[in-house]
C-alpha cells in the first residue's frame, strides 16, 4: 500500500476523499491533517474528527494545521459548503481524538519515521504543505510525490481563472509548484469530469445504512449549492479525484507541464498557468490530470463507501 498523509478542509468532498483514501487496500492512511479552506480551521478539523467518527476510523490521526493562508487573511465557501463547512446531514459527535501536535509537526514525524517515501495528498489550501517544505527542507527526500487538488488548466470557480485552493493561498501553491519534488495536479480540468448524476445518486442510495444516506443528504446540499452558484445539477466531487489517481494511477490522463501560480496580476491572483503547448520555453515541473475515467472513478468511490458501511 502507499503510504499517504491527507490534507484536507473538509468540506463535503473532502469528506469522499476521506473515505476513499481510508478504505482502498492500495492506501495507507497515516493522518488526516486540516487547513482553514472551505470553513474556518476549527470547523474543518471538527468535520474531520466527525468525519472519521462515521466511518469506523478510531485509529487514525487528526492534527490541525494553519488557521490563515501564509500572507495572513482567510476566505472561506460557504456558499458552497454552508455555515459548517459540512451542512446537509447531521454527523454524529467526534469520538476521535485531535493530536496534540499540529499539522506540520504531525507530517514532520511521520516523514521521518517512515520506512519508505510518503505521498502527500492535499485536497485543501495549500499553506500545512507549504510550511512543512519550509519548515523542514531535510525531510523532502522523504516524499514520494505531492498529489493536489487544485488549479486548472481552463477557468477558475472561485474568480474567472482562478480556482479555489489556490486562490485561497496562491503564495503557498506557488511554493508547492516550485519544490522539485513529482507533483500531480487534479485541477477542474479533470474533477469537473466526475460529476455526481442522478445515477450516483441511485447508486449511493443502493448501498443501504447510515454511511451512504448521510453521504446522500451532503451531496443533496452540495448539488443545490453548485445548482445556485454555478448553474451546475449535477456537482463536481473534486477531492476524492485526487485520490482515486493515487489507487490506480491510469483512471486520470495526464500531460506534463510547467505550470506556474500568477501571485499579482489585476485580475488573475491565484490563477494556474498551464504551459500546455510548452511556448513558454520553461521546464515541466508538473503531471497534470486532463481527463477522468468517471465510470472507474465512481466504482472506486462506491466500493469504498459500501467496505466502510460493512
Ligand atoms: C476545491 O475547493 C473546495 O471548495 C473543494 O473542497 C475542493 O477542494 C474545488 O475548487
Ligand atoms: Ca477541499
Amino acid at each position: 500500500a502507499v503510504p499517504v498523509i491527507l490534507d484536507c478542509d473538509p468540506g463535503h468532498d473532502d469528506m469522499f476523499a476521506i473515505l476513499l483514501a481510508a478504505a482502498h487496500p492500495r492506501v495507507e492512511l497515516l493522518a488526516v491533517t486540516t487547513v482553514a479552506g472551505n470553513g474556518p480551521l476549527e470547523a474543518v478539523t471538527e468535520n474531520a474528527r466527525r468525519i472519521c467518527t462515521l466511518a469506523g476510523l478510531d485509529g487514525v490521526t487528526v492534527a490541525a494545521g494553519a488557521d490563515r493562508a501564509l500572507r495572513g487573511g482567510q476566505r472561506t465557501a460557504p456558499d458552497i459548503h454552508g455555515e459548517s463547512a459540512l451542512d446537509g446531514a447531521d454527523l454524529p459527535e467526534p469520538a476521535v481524538p485531535l493530536a496534540e501536535d499540529g499539522a506540520v509537526a504531525v507530517m514532520a514525524r511521520l516523514l521521518e519515521k517512515a520506512d519508505r517515501p510518503v505521498t502527500i495528498a492535499a485536497t485543501g489550501p495549500l499553506t500545512n504543505v507549504a510550511t512543512l517544505l519550509d519548515r523542514r527542507p531535510d525531510l523532502t527526500q522523504r516524499i514520494e510525490r505531492i498529489v493536489f487538488m487544485g488549479g486548472a488548466a481552463g477557468r477558475g470557480n472561485t474568480r474567472p481563472l482562478a480556482e479555489f485552493n489556490v486562490y485561497v493561498d496562491p503564495e503557498a501553491a506557488d511554493r508547492v509548484l516550485r519544490c522539485g519534488l513529482p507533483l500531480l495536479m487534479c485541477g477542474l480540468d479533470v474533477t469537473h469530469q466526475a460529476l455526481a448524476t442522478p445515477e450516483v445518486f441511485e447508486r449511493l442510495r443502493a448501498i443501504g445504512g447510515t454511511l451512504p444516506a448521510t453521504c446522500e443528504g451532503l451531496l443533496r446540499f452540495f448539488a443545490r449549492a453548485y445548482d445556485e452558484v454555478y448553474g451546475m445539477p449535477d456537482p463536481p466531487v473534486h477531492d476524492p479525484v485526487a485520490i482515486a489517481a493515487i489507487i490506480e494511477p491510469g483512471v486520470v490522463t495526464t500531460v506534463e507541464a510547467p505550470v506556474a501560480v500568477e501571485l499579482d496580476g489585476t485580475h488573475t491572483r491565484g490563477a494556474t498557468v498551464v504551459d500546455l503547448h510548452r511556448v513558454t520555453g520553461a521546464a515541466p515541473n508538473a503531471r497534470v490530470a486532463m481527463h477522468l475515467d468517471a465510470e472507474r472513478f465512481w466504482d472506486l468511490m462506491l466500493d469504498a463507501i459500501r467496505t466502510l458501511s460493512r
